[in-house]
């Protein structure tokens, strides 16, 4: 994979100046397409983007990204404007994790410490008592009291990694993520068999077949460290394949291969869909117009605040 140097594009170009005007900040995750990553005031990982977000002194936050990323950042900033491309873009870990059916099983298991995975709904972070990402989820399990019980939700991949890494028992819930649970293992190691000198690098949301065989496992800031780091110049990429042009630009002279999905897709990789639904123009007209915007109650919001907060201070 090669890359060349972007130029601007007009609409790049006038998207600047409006958030001049607007003073206003892009916060993108590494999924969004390249020319929006291209705008954006800071890429990066869910912690990063949050730990921006309670940091901004821009009076407007567009959250290029998913729908519970963006609701963290106004949880964040309740006081500010927050606005998401297309409110479609949301999130199949977080719509496994229904409020009613979760609260019922936190009903059934009170002792229970609740740690949720960040990508989960603002109402479910009202039942958490920590919120983890996947670059902090083993120091937040660590925390908690060795003799406390534990559930987790709602990634039961990145729980299982968890247990496996802490040695920690937890209850976990059923959800997964569409897009990390598309890899074919099959497929990877007849890749692999091509390229034996190449690390296999994976997200902790990757189901445990894959993560077996992974040379690193970590959040999306996590790999693109770990390839700016390593001495070898080939790398298998199992998580989304948007991190790619971050990861290109990072490291031009190496070979990176993103790993391949179970079904045939013309691109041999995996994309978000949700991510995708943010385009460059989307972002233009929604900085532009103000809207849509993420409108959250007072209640929620200060419930919600608790245990991401907790998790900052973890961090
Ligand atoms: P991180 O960027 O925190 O690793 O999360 C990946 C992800 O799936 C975001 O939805
Ligand atoms: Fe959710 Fe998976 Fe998309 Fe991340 S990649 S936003 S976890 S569906």
């Amino acid at each position: 994979m090669t890359v060349s140097a972007p130029q601007p594009t007009t609409l790049q170009e006038e998207l600047a100046q409006l958030k001049k005007d607007k003073n206003a900040v892009i916060l993108a995750h590494y999924y969004q397409e390249p020319e929006i990553q291209e705008v954006a005031d800071f890429i990066g990982d869910s912690l990063e983007l949050a730990k921006k977000a309670a940091e901004t002194s821009a009076e407007i936050i567009v959250f290029a990204g998913v729908h519970f990323m963006a609701e963290t950042a106004k949880i964040l900033n309740p006081s500010k404007r927050v606005f998401l491309p297309d409110l479609n873009a949301g999130c199949s870990l977080a719509d496994s994790c229904p409020p009613e059916a979760f609260r019922k099983l936190k009903e059934q298991y009170p002792d229970h410490v609740v740690v949720t995975y960040i990508n989960c709904s603002a109402e479910i972070k009202t039942h958490s008592d920590v919120v983890c990402t996947s670059s902090n989820a083993e120091k937040v399990i660590n925390s908690i009291p060795p003799e406390k019980q534990i559930i987790f939700a709602p990634d039961k991949n990145l729980g299982k990694y968890l247990m496996q890494k802490t040695g920690r028992e937890m209850l976990l819930w059923d959800g997964a993520c569409i897009v990390h649970e598309a890899f074919s293992l099959d497929k990877m190691l007849e890749l692999y068999k091509q390229h034996p000198s190449a690390k296999i690098i994976a997200h902790p949301e990757s189901e445990t077949h894959i993560l077996k065989i992974a040379n690193y496992i970590g959040s999306t800031s996590g790999m693109l460290n770990y390839v700016k780091g390593s001495e070898h110049d080939t790398f298998i990429v199992a998580t989304e394949a948007g991190i790619l042009h971050q990861m290109q630009n990072d490291v031009p002279q190496k070979t990176l291969i993103p790993a391949p999905a179970k079904e045939d897709n013309t691109c041999a990789c995996s994309e978000c869909a949700f991510m995708k639904m943010n385009t460059l123009k989307k972002l233009y007209d929604c900085l532009a117009k103000e809207t849509p915007e993420i409108k959250l109650s007072e209640d929620l919001m200060k419930k919600a605040l608790v245990p991401i907060k907790r998790m900052l201070q973890l961090s």
